[in-house]
This record gives structure tokens, sequence and C-alpha cells, in this order.
């Protein structure tokens, strides 16, 4: 029976090169993406240009644009950050936390991710928001959108009301990015 070879990403590069294989199909193989993210040993060295963090909220630091296929994002989580209640545009998001223990609300279920794994979610899945639950700790985690979106609708717990939110990036490629009022972020 013919094996099919499992590539593990040495680094973050190798990872990224691999993504950018993957996505050349336009057909998504949510399986392959989800383990070739998750097989990648997360190592602080390869991420930690991206890994710009604010005081007040979660940043969103773009790593690769993925050939106008998915953009990846490093965002960095304060101790007791969280998102919104958002959508994801109908794109598909895989999540890989980086460091740190995270956990993520799910309609009316909630899950922890651990170190390196990875999880996936779109719209059919549910509505969602993610929190750094740890008060003394920061968490790091890798995200990958595809395809990539500008702007989500978030969800007011209470009311239900919607409003339609600019997803903006706190840097871009290791740079910090022109200032954006807070009001234009997911948070
Ligand atoms: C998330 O909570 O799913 C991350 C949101 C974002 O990309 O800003």
């Amino acid at each position: 029976m013919e094996q099919t070879e499992v590539v593990v990403p040495k680094n973050l590069d190798e990872l990224i090169a691999i993504l950018h294989k993957i996505f050349e199909s336009d057909c998504i193989n949510v399986e392959e993406v989800q383990q070739i993210m998750e097989s990648y040993e997360s190592n602080p060295q390869d991420w930690k240009k991206f890994a710009k963090f604010d005081q007040f909220r979660y940043t969103r630091n773009l790593v690769d644009e993925g050939n106008g296929k998915f953009n990846l994002i490093i965002l960095c989580w304060g101790e007791g950050h969280g998102s919104s209640i958002h959508d994801h545009t109908d794109s598909h998001c895989f999540m890989k936390l980086l460091q740190g223990q995270q956990g993520e609300m799910v309609q009316k279920s909630q899950r922890i991710l651990m170190e390196n794994k990875v999880a996936y979610i779109n719209d059919s899945i549910g509505l969602h928001r993610v929190e750094n639950g740890s008060h003394t700790e920061p968490a790091v985690s890798l995200h990958l959108y595809s395809p990539p979106f500008q702007a989500c609708q978030t969800f007011d717990q209470r009311t239900g009301h919607k409003n339609t939110v600019k997803m903006t990036f706190w840097s871009k490629f290791g740079e910090r990015t022109p200032f954006v009022t807070a009001s234009q972020e997911n948070n």
C-alpha cells in the first residue's frame, strides 16, 4: 500500500512554505491543515519578532498573506484579555496555541486549548469568543483565516445587538502599523 509522507515543519518558515503549497489548491482539506499546523512545535525564537503586546487589549499581528488565499496572524493576549462574541465572515479559522493556555467559548460549549493544539471553527459551527483565562500569564496564538476577511460581525451578549467591525493589524511583518482607534477592533 502506498504511504503518504508526513512532512513535519522544523520552524515557522517551513510551516508557511507548506501552507502555501497546500493552499495552491482551491479545495481545503480541513484535517490536512489542522494536522500540519499541529505538527509544528512552537519555538518562540521563530515568532517572537511578531509577538507584540498591548497593555489593554489583545493584538493582531500579520505574519503572512498566503498569496491572497489565507492570512496567517499571531494574536497576543495579555492576562485576562479576550475577544468579543463574533463570527468569521464565512471563513475557515484554524487557531493554534503557541504559548499559554486559552479558553474558547463556542455558543453554549467551552473548550480549553493547550499549547501546540489546533482548534478549527467556521460560522456553521458557531459564534464564539476567545479568552486568555490566565490572570498571571500572557498567551500567544497563531490563526489562519481562509479566505482572508476585512470585517466581521460582533454581538452584544445581553441585547444581541450586532455591529460590523473592521479587522485591523497591530503590526504587519514585524513592523508596528500606524495607530488605529480602539473602536475599530474586535475587543
Ligand atoms: C478570535 O477570537 O477568534 C480571534 C479574533 C480575531 O481574529 O481578532
